[in-house]
């Protein structure tokens, strides 16, 4: 559905060395799944044998995946419907309850290849914010039009002994295990993610870049310019697209700053993703204070959905972690050149997020469908 409105040409074409082609992600979605579900499960050949290569994430970065000889528009739909099939025919086989195999139990394996694809919907979606003309086959008006009962702007989280991390049964990433103990001192939490409001008032007084998409209108005010429309800044709405260096200055500037991501996680306590905004449905964030019926223990509001938020913790390997099934999903992007985010955007599939999962990334970035919420202590 997402890529229904393309065109052969936009399919393949380069649009920012910082995002796959959209014919790169698709081809690498069924690549993955041949390669972890047809070939390592059901231990068939690949249909495409020598292209397997260039769908590999790590060796071949995204700046040069538009150089790659992979397979384009019809053939590359053609070859996501010939692995999606013998996908079928292989899991028909497998018996997941009795499996010994890590790979098989609780279906890892397919709960695993289900992310996998997901995710990359996302990041589709971060470049087609850059497609001027995009035009959604569908759309969902409804979390917009929420309303947003006021309410205090910081709610505060007691001290104590907190669970982080996700349970050792049913499907999580290797990097969210194993749940752990942790103390945490008292602290206080935004209740909703800073606002567009928020931040022009920090804009205007500050020496920073905007958030990703926004110009000035030439008469004081902000414009944002998204699938080639333009359309004034809405004050209510959280602010996304920022870097994690401007919502850490943002934080210093209004006297506070970010959560830790153990803060964050157990802030979302009672978190509950099926009153959230996500699932791409709305093509945009539900304003600040949205979703109030379903505000999470200490009272905060959208920690899933609407924008991943900036943590600022460093992206690192809890204590006992063991990389599952292979290290380089997680591991190989541990220390302390990526920062953490938490709680998935308005572009996140549902069946993704959860409030133990960990997503990550550079600094600077701000391409990702990143706002943030401040912490101080309590
Ligand atoms: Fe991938």
């Amino acid at each position: 559905m997402l890529i229904a409105p393309f065109s052969e040409e936009q399919l393949n074409r380069v649009y920012t060395p910082i995002l796959s082609p959209l014919a790169w992600d698709l081809g690498h979605i069924a690549n993955f799944e041949e390669l972890w579900l047809v070939q390592n499960v059901g231990g068939r050949e690949p249909l495409r044998g020598e292209l397997g290569r260039f769908y590999d994430a790590i060796e071949n970065p995204r700046s040069t995946r538009g150089e790659l000889p992979i397979l384009k528009g019809e053939e590359c739909i053609s070859y996501l419907a010939q692995v999606r099939e013998r996908t079928l025919d292989v899991l028909e086989g497998v018996d997941f309850d009795s499996a010994e195999d890590p790979l098989l139990r609780d279906g890892f394996i397919y709960e695993m290849l289900l992310a996998h694809e997901y995710q990359h919907n996302e990041t589709m979606l971060q470049l087609i914010q850059m497609v001027e003309s995009y035009e959604p086959v569908e759309r969902d008006p409804a979390p917009a039009a929420e309303p947003t009962p006021a309410g205090p702007e910081m709610v505060a989280v007691p001290a104590g002994t907190v669970e982080i991390g996700a349970a050792p049964r049913g499907f999580a990433y290797d990097n969210e295990r194993p749940r752990h103990e942790r103390e945490l001192a008292p602290f206080e939490i935004d209740r909703t993610p800073v606002t567009n409001a928020a931040y022009i008032e920090f804009l205007a007084d500050a020496d920073v870049e905007p958030p990703m998409y926004w110009e000035r209108d030439g008469e004081g005010g902000w414009v944002r310019t998204c699938m080639g429309r333009a359309e004034p800044v809405d004050p209510a709405l959280p602010v996304i697209h920022v870097s994690w260096d401007e919502a850490d200055a943002f934080a210093r500037w209004a006297g506070k700053r970010l959560p830790t991501e153990l803060e964050w996680e157990a802030a979302s306590a009672g978190a509950d993703p099926e009153r959230a905004n996500l699932d791409q449905l709305g093509f945009g964030c539900a304003p600040a204070g949205a979703y109030a019926d379903a505000c999470t223990e200490c009272g905060a509001v959208q920690m899933l959905g609407d924008a991943w938020e900036w943590t600022s913790s460093d992206f690192l390997g809890y204590p006992g972690f063991e990389p599952f099934p292979y290290p380089e999903y997680s591991q190989v992007f541990f220390g302390d050149e990526h920062k953490v985010l938490r709680g998935g955007a308005w572009a996140t599939r549902r069946g993704v997020i959860r409030p133990t999962f960990r997503n990550w990334d550079l600094p600077q970035r701000k391409q990702i469908f990143a706002g943030f919420r401040c912490a101080r202590d309590g």
